[in-house]
């Protein structure tokens, strides 16, 4: 079968570098077409440097990269420098990148290729918050039926919130934006806080990847040091859960996933709820399903497979 067109569009963050290096090693699952940077876990000008500095960590040069919107569509922008440090990656010492960013918005740039592309050709991979998506469906409301699915991290229902008691982190950030996509009609599968956090970096873990001995595996390990420490310290967890890594795994091994097709829908306007996923897992309500809503995976299926990928950087 032919590799997967996908756009990754992104605020890396630790956990976003380690998704980008998944699918830049998996070349004969994933066709990465381009990643393009949002604002989010640090501000634009540190995610849309950040994702290159990824693209070179793995040697892949030549996979362009955009910068897109530098604040949600409708409040100011939330940031997470508490967890992911001031630049966002911070853990290892990566040189700046060498490579440049394309001329042109990221949502003109989605939009042009969603079109492009044979309709229901490219999979749309939001591992932020999801600003550049919604633009780009208010900007050019025909790419939705072209696109084939959005697979993104965001949202939780049983571990409910980590950025205020109620909402996930980008989802919060641009709940305006989060409820024009999930409202666009698109296939959408969801990777919540409920999955994401059992798929935690234990020492086992972050050793494998520092034995692998290249500098992707290294990085990796030093990026997971880093992370780690917001994790433990809140919920007392085993390590750094490895959020982001679990949309590009979908992508290559649907298998190790499980979940249910729900209704969710956004808060957005509560102040005490903003932004949360009010997900429908118990089908107490008569709302269409439009997302396949993922709890739960084979922890040690991802980490095996994510592994043996890093090990080819
Ligand atoms: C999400 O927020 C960010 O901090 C991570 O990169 C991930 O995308 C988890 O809530
Ligand atoms: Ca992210």
């Amino acid at each position: 079968m032919a590799p997967r067109k996908i756009i990754i569009d992104t605020d890396p963050g630790q956990d976003d570098a380690v998704a980008i290096l998944l699918a830049l090693a998996s070349p004969e699952d994933l066709d990465v077409l381009g990643i393009t940077a949002v604002a989010g876990n640090v501000p634009l000008d540190l995610t849309s440097k950040n994702a290159r500095i990824v693209c070179e960590l793995a040697g892949k040069v030549d996979v362009p990269v955009f910068a897109g919107c530098d604040r949600p569509l409708g409040r100011e922008l939330v940031t997470a420098e508490h967890v992911h440090g001031k630049s966002g990656l911070d853990g290892p010492d990566l040189p700046d990148p060498e490579m440049p960013l394309q001329d042109g918005h990221a949502v003109d740039w989605i939009i042009d290729t969603v079109r492009r592309e044979p309709a229901g050709s490219v999979t749309l991979c939001p591992l932020g918050p999801l600003t550049n998506i919604a633009s780009a469906l208010q900007k050019a409301p025909d790419i939705a039926e072209r696109v084939a699915q959005i697979v993104l991290m965001g949202g939780a229902y049983f571990e409910v919130g980590n950025i205020t008691p109620a909402a996930e982190f980008n989802i919060y950030v641009d709940p305006q934006a989060a409820d024009i996509v999930f409202k666009s009609g698109i296939d959408i599968v969801v990777m919540p806080l409920d999955v994401t956090h059992k798929a935690l970096v234990t020492q086992a873990r972050n050793d494998a990847f520092r034995a692998l001995g290249n500098a992707a595996g290294i990085a990796v390990a030093q990026m997971t040091d880093f992370f780690e420490r917001f994790d433990k310290a809140k919920y007392g967890s085993a390590g750094a859960p490895l959020h982001d890594p679990c949309v590009t795994a979908y992508l290559i091994r649907p298998d190790l996933f499980t979940g249910r097709h729900i209704n969710v829908e956004i808060e957005t306007t509560s102040e005490l709820t903003l932004g949360m996923t009010v997900a429908d897992w118990w089908g107490v309500t008569d709302r269409p399903a439009n997302a396949f809503f993922v709890g739960d995976l084979d922890a040690d299926g991802f980490f095996t497979l994510l592994t043996e990928r890093l090990a080819r950087l």
